[in-house]
């Protein structure tokens, strides 16, 4: 008898860890609904955004918008980031019919090593339509474009026989190799210093190196991406201060951001983390510098002051933000920094049940009491259990509330510009920002259950 039950209490344990597991929580019934028409709306118009009439192989504007403001050019960043949610779309089967497209993002990311530039590196930020690069005055170099352009191009390389592939990836990454530590300017293009964005991306991309060196068999590669890894944990763990993770250290020149706040931190956890708990956005220093960005932002914006309790909180770059998206005046909310604070959540609510519990620690305990006021440092949530259950679908609520704020701001289409105003609420800045659109797929297939890669 003591072995039936037992057994019947180990199999009762595994049907509920099973649901737990089975059931990811799926949020706001509204916004579950609106996805998937959402997601591929933003498809559609990423697509119109690449090779566009006359214009070099690959070419993928950040923007068909060509004057106030001109964003008519090929960043390396801004094409990693959204030719990486074409390739997760061809590895997931969702569509078949864009491998042509890589074929000729590799054509271009060819052409972008080779062509004459301003700093004559790898780090040149953006290229003209033709597939020359621009010259005039720019924040440069920009280091982390390469090591994005690598991991996009490793993670084609698992479904593409494209032979090119892998001297545009080592050449990608010996770069990084040798210049990981100098300073640079940051994503926003703003800041000359040492960022942790930077060193996130640069990081994934010399892990990702390390494991498509290995497969390759090319075993010097791999111990030379190996060896600069560990230098740069070092480097990244220095940019937490007490309570965040701080946004750029030994600044040179640019913006001055006294709050050290900046929502590039967590985008660099979405796409610059890999599977192993290293500043993932399920760990908990990630989650503490969440906490204090919304709550910089929550006080900042007219918009979210007195808004309906449905939607939340709208996020900018970074509280001291002052571009207009034309020019400089006050700051404004982005979509893609809203877009990130959805899909963190949603990354974060896969990553423990995939390890089956989340222990809450002095560091993250003021984001777990957000959504559950009794939760305090030590308390271990496991996965099937009601409180782990309560708790994901509160931390899903109120990712749909930020995904509730974008469908409120966006178009009436399902366009998203690059910025919606912090007062009006209305778009802003560059129409159909091909990066607004790739981040709204990236946190609906997060909301899904299926994060990027
Ligand atoms: C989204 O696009 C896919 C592929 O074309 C299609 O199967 C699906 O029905 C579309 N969903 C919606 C809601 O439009
Ligand atoms: C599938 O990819 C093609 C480009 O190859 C694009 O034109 C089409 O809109 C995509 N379909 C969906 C549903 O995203
Ligand atoms: C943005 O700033 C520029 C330069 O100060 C100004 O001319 C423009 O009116 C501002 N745009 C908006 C929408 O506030
Ligand atoms: C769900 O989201 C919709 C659309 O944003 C909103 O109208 C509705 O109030 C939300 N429901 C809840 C329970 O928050
Ligand atoms: C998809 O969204 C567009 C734009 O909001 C809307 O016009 C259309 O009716 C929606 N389609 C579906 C199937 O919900
Ligand atoms: C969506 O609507 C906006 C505002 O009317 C318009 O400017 C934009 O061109 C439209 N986008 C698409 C892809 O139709």
């Amino acid at each position: 008898m003591p072995s039936f039950s037992l057994t019947i209490a180990a199999s009762l344990a595994l049907v509920s860890l099973f649901n737990g597991v089975a059931s990811f929580p799926s949020g706001n019934a509204t916004i579950s609904s609106w996805a998937p028409n959402q997601s591929n709306i933003s498809l559609k118009n990423m697509f119109t955004s690449i090779n566009p009439p006359n214009t070099a192989r690959g070419f993928l504007a950040a923007s068909l918008s060509t004057s106030s403001p001109n964003y008519y050019y090929s960043w390396t960043r801004d094409s990693a980031l959204s030719y990486r949610v074409l390739v997760n779309q061809l590895r997931s089967g969702a569509n078949s019919t864009i491998d042509g497209y890589l074929q000729d993002y590799v054509a271009f990311s060819q052409n972008s090593q080779s062509v004459n530039t301003v700093c004559n590196c790898l780090g040149e930020p953006k290229f003209n339509p033709d597939g020359s690069s621009f010259s005039g005055p720019w924040g440069r170099p920009q280091n982390d474009g390469p090591a994005e352009r690598a991991s996009t191009l490793i993670l084609y390389a698992g479904s593409s026989s494209n032979t090119d592939l892998k001297t545009i990836i080592y050449k990608d990454l010996d770069y990084v190799t040798t210049v990981w530590d100098n300073q640079n300017f940051d994503l926003w293009e703003e800041v000359n210093g040492r960022h942790f964005f930077t060193y996130m991306v640069m990081r994934r991309g010399l892990l990702d190196g390390v494991d498509y060196a290995t497969k390759n068999g090319d075993t010097d590669k791999a111990s030379s991406y190996k060896a600069v890894v560990a230098n740069i944990e070092s480097r990244i763990n220095s940019f937490w201060q007490s309570d965040h993770i701080t946004v750029t250290i030994d600044q040179a020149s640019g913006v001055s951001k006294p709050s050290g706040l900046d929502a590039s931190v967590l985008i660099a956890s979405n796409v610059g983390s890999r599977a192993d708990g290293f500043f993932t956005p399920g760990s908990d220093k990630v989650l503490a510098t969440a906490v204090k960005i919304e709550a910089a932002f929550a006080n900042l914006y007219n918009i979210n002051k007195n808004k309906a309790d449905y939607l939340g909180t709208a996020i900018g770059r970074y509280p001291e933000d002052v571009y207009n998206g034309t020019g400089t005046s006050t700051g404004n909310p982005w979509f893609i920094c809203t877009n990130a604070f959805a899909e963190l959540y949603y990354r974060a609510i896969k990553e423990w049940t995939d390890a089956g519990s989340v222990k809450v620690t002095d560091i993250s305990q003021p984001f777990f009491a957000k959504f559950d006021s009794s939760a305090t440092s030590g308390t271990t949530y496991t996965a099937g259990s009601s409180e782990f259950t309560s708790l994901v679908n509160n931390i899903a609520n109120a990712a749909d509330q930020f995904l509730s704020t974008v469908h409120y701001h966006q178009h009436a289409n399902g366009s998203l510009s690059e910025q919606y105003n912090r007062d009006t609420g209305y778009s802003q800045g560059a129409y159909d920002l091909t990066w607004s659109g790739a981040s709204m797929v990236t946190a609906l297939n997060a909301k899904a259950g299926n994060p990027d890669l």
